[in-house]
């Protein structure tokens, strides 16, 4: 049989849930807890969602997870950012989940209910749910009613993950089989469109080849389908462009996080799409107050931006690529320091008892909020914030590695061969400098001012930094796409700068 056709009889894990649980499972979830017989049970989070979390690709915020069983899936990914719910029917389940994981780091960021997804009430909506196993666990006629609850219990512009699963042709169940005309037949109905359907590369075992992952979300009322967008990206790009227009296809673009940050400027979705057809929104008071602000790299501007909360650039979460190098062990150790911190996300997501890093920046307010954010956190012990300038801070101790993202693109740049004599200065001989270069354009004016990989060679070369690899950045969120280069740098000991 054709593996995404196989019958349930040659499909031993199918075979063995579907024994255990039978026919009409109502009330038996308990029982089947009781006695041990979880044959669905991975014994760790699910590969796919957890590598989801470790490369920044799941939304933020209040999140669910339905029949969340012992609850691995909810604790590999709470963190501070996001706090997760895990809800099961099962008494017994969630005791199992409580137990295994009441002294996790993250342990202030879940929560592991015994309720009733169908008839259960929050006190507040969801960013994000996400179903694996629990679709398939339901009886068929209950699917519109899964649909509904969805829809209930998601923020408008929420998100629901389905790993669906199992993909295939038995009768019977549960797991009774799913197919993507399944999800879509009650979800379309409430409104929710797929974003992206795509194979689960990383299904394990044998459910391999039977496991699609699918990231519908909800069509706003009053949003037109040109600003319903995959992915969530940042209002930085929208104000970078020369005279400060929003092109059409950085528009294009503005979805999600950026609406909402779009809408608290005064923007307004028809002013978006006048623009989108090539207006200007330059008459809008608060952009051209922004635009103001952010247009001086003195140490007041900065401030003051940050004060207002004018920060455009702010991801709200760590650099993606940073925090794969990191999970993948490919940065240096060591001391590391990151200029320009903002609000550290980075800086908390590399620091680790391996790495210690100070995050800096001129702003009293961002350091502020940065200290605020991360005080909590488990390896509090391995990163610091300082208010210091770059360019006059005197360090006790030289680094290891230094990681510029935004940064070089915010000073004049007639600050940039100070900018590297001081990257010279602060790194040991044989440290790295690790460069993400952005924004590689061609606009005029600034901050961010335009880059290229040969404005980092004009200043680094004279310093002695020969690149040791510059690649795109293919992590790089919504509209920097394609204008992002990972360039990694050491000094050559032959170099003399006599
Ligand atoms: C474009 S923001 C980027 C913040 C952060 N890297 C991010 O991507 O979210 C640039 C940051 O550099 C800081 N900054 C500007 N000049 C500085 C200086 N001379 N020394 C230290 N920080 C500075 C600003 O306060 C601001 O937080």
């Amino acid at each position: 049989m054709a593996n995404d056709s196989t019958s349930i009889e040659s499909n031993s894990e199918l075979q063995k849930i579907s024994q255990v649980i039978g026919s009409g499972f109502n009330g038996s979830w308990e029982e089947k807890w009781q006695q041990g017989l979880t044959p669905w049970d991975l014994g760790k989070a699910t590969p796919i969602i957890e590598h989801l979390h470790q490369a920044g690709a799941l939304p933020n915020g209040r999140t669910l997870i339905p029949g969340c069983g012992r609850g691995y899936d909810v604790v590999a990914i709470a963190c501070p950012e996001r706090f997760v719910v895990g809800l099961d029917i099962s008494d017994s389940a969630i005791k199992k989940a409580k137990e295994s994981s009441s002294s996790s780091w993250n342990a202030s960021h879940f929560i592991f209910l015994k309720a009733d997804f169908f008839t259960w009430n929050p006190t507040e909506l969801f960013d994000l749910i996400i179903d694996y196993t629990f679709f398939c666990a339901i009886e068929p006629d209950m699917r519109p009613a899964w649909a509904s609850r969805m829809q209930q219990l998601l923020k408008p512009d929420g998100e629901l993950l389905t790993l669906m699963f199992p993909i295939s042709d038995h009768t019977g169940g549960p797991p009774y089989k799913v197919s993507i005309a399944d999800y879509e037949k009650v979800l379309h109905p409430m409104r929710f469109k797929a974003v992206s359907i795509v194979d689960n590369e990383m299904a394990i075992g044998s459910r391999k080849g039977r496991e699609k992952l699918g990231r519908p979300k909800r069509a706003y009322e009053a949003r037109s389908e040109e600003f319903r967008i995959s992915d969530w990206v940042c209002g930085w790009m929208g104000l970078c462009v020369p005279s400060g227009r929003i092109s059409g296809g950085v528009c294009g673009l503005l979805s999600g996080r950026s609406l909402t940050w779009a809408k608290n400027l005064g923007v307004s979705t028809t002013q978006l799409r006048m623009s989108n057809n090539g207006s200007s929104i330059e008459s809008n008071p608060k952009v051209q107050k922004l635009n103001q602000i952010i247009g001086s790299d003195s140490a007041g501007g900065w401030e003051k931006s940050w004060q207002q909360g004018h920060t455009p650039w702010d991801l709200g979460k760590p650099t993606p690529i940073i925090q794969h190098l990191h999970q993948t062990g490919t940065l240096p150790s060591g001391k590391t320091l990151v200029p320009g911190c903002g609000c550290g996300y980075d800086v908390v997501t590399i620091a680790c008892p391996e790495r210690f890093v100070v995050g800096l920046d001129i702003s009293d307010s961002a350091i502020k909020k940065a200290k605020e954010l991360s005080s909590s956190l488990w390896n509090a012990n391995h990163f610091t914030f300082l208010k210091e300038d770059f360019f006059t801070w005197n360090p006790t101790e030289l680094f290891d590695l230094i990681f510029d993202y935004t940064f070089f693109c915010a000073i004049e740049p007639d600050m940039r061969s100070v900018w590297a004599k001081r990257m010279r200065h602060l790194l040991k001989p044989d440290g790295e400098l690790l460069t993400l270069m952005f924004p590689i354009s061609d606009h005029a004016g600034g901050p961010p001012y335009k880059v290229s990989v040969a404005d980092y060679e004009e200043v680094l070369h004279p310093m002695g930094f020969k690149a040791v690899s510059i690649v795109d950045n293919k992590m790089a969120i919504g509209p920097r796409k394609g204008r992002e280069k990972l360039g990694r740098w050491k000094r050559t000991p032959s170099k003399s700068l006599l």
